[in-house]
């Protein structure tokens, strides 16, 4: 599982991914966000493996963006294939993924890296990580999903503030906002990631997909819908093995273990 400009590991049941172009601040070109796509498909057909941690490689970034330098020279027909390819393959593909992501932000998650980790389930982020929104300034908008993702997670007003102003927050900023679920000391970011990843693991995997499942399904659909699909798949966990494991085990006072 060895990709050049993205590192591949696993431990036990957690696989982490590390966005590898250090030099350029983990920008995210083109052949990255494929490598991005093929460990995922990779990772989807291993049972064993439950969470996915996603980081960035050095001390300065998780991603600086989408690679400038690779569109620099576009006209809008070429931007349009490059925002829907990259939410086929990476963005829409990570948020809708079966297994939990959990973006683990050492650096700089700008534009197209914020927009990386605004795709992931969780987020956690070092003290020295900035996050913002810089496409306006080079005369654009988010393109890979981040306008429509940053207003679901902290709101229209301060998802606006962010975009139109270009202003990047610290990680203490983001915590505040709910941007972020944890913040950590640099040394300390990918310890808490998998402690995280722990807890979900002592977890029924066929609920965690579920559970993603409806609450993408709660930016996307009416309430009414939702809960349709919500009904549906808490019924269907009624017939899933994993249910008479963890209500046994509950009552015969043990854990249960998934
Ligand atoms: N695309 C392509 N290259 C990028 C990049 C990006 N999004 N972000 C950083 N890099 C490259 C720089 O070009 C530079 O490469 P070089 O050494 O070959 O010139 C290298 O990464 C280091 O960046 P540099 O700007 O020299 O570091 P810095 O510490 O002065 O500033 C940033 C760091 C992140 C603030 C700055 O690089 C930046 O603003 N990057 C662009 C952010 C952005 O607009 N992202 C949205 C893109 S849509």
């Amino acid at each position: 599982m060895e990709h050049e400009e993205l590192l591949t590991k696993r431990k036990g049941k957690i696989a982490f991914l590390y966005l590898n172009r250090p030099e350029k601040f983990n920008a995210l070109n083109i052949s990255l966000l494929d490598k991005i796509n093929l460990a995922l498909k990779e990772i989807s057909k291993d049972d064993k493996i439950r969470v996915i941690i996603l980081t960035g490689i050095g001390e300065k970034a998780f991603a600086a963006g989408a690679d400038i330098s690779e569109f620099s020279e576009f006209k809008s027909n070429e931007a349009l294939g490059l925002s829907k390819k990259g939410k086929e393959k990476v963005f829409d593909f990570i948020e809708d993924f079966s297994k939990p992501v959990i973006a683990a932000i050492n650096g700089y998650a700008l534009g197209g890296g914020l927009e990386l980790a605004l795709s992931c389930d969780i987020r956690i982020a070092s003290n020295n990580a900035l996050m913002g929104f810089p496409e306006a300034s080079l005369g654009t908008i988010p393109g890979y999903g981040g306008t429509y993702r940053l207003a679901e997670i902290v709101g229209k007003g301060i998802a606006k503030e962010m975009i139109l102003t270009c202003r990047k927050i610290n990680s203490k900023e983001a915590l505040q906002i709910g941007l972020i679920s944890h913040l950590t000391k640099k040394n300390e970011l990918l310890e808490k990631a998998v402690q995280v990843a722990n807890e979900i693991i002592l977890n029924s995997p066929n609920a965690a997909t579920s559970a993603i499942k409806i609450i993408n399904y709660s930016g996307r659909e009416s309430k009414k819908t939702c809960s349709e699909i919500e009904s549906k798949y808490f019924s269907e966990c009624f017939d899933h093995p994993e249910f008479k494991k963890g209500v046994s085990a509950f009552l015969n006072k043990q854990k249960p273990n998934f």
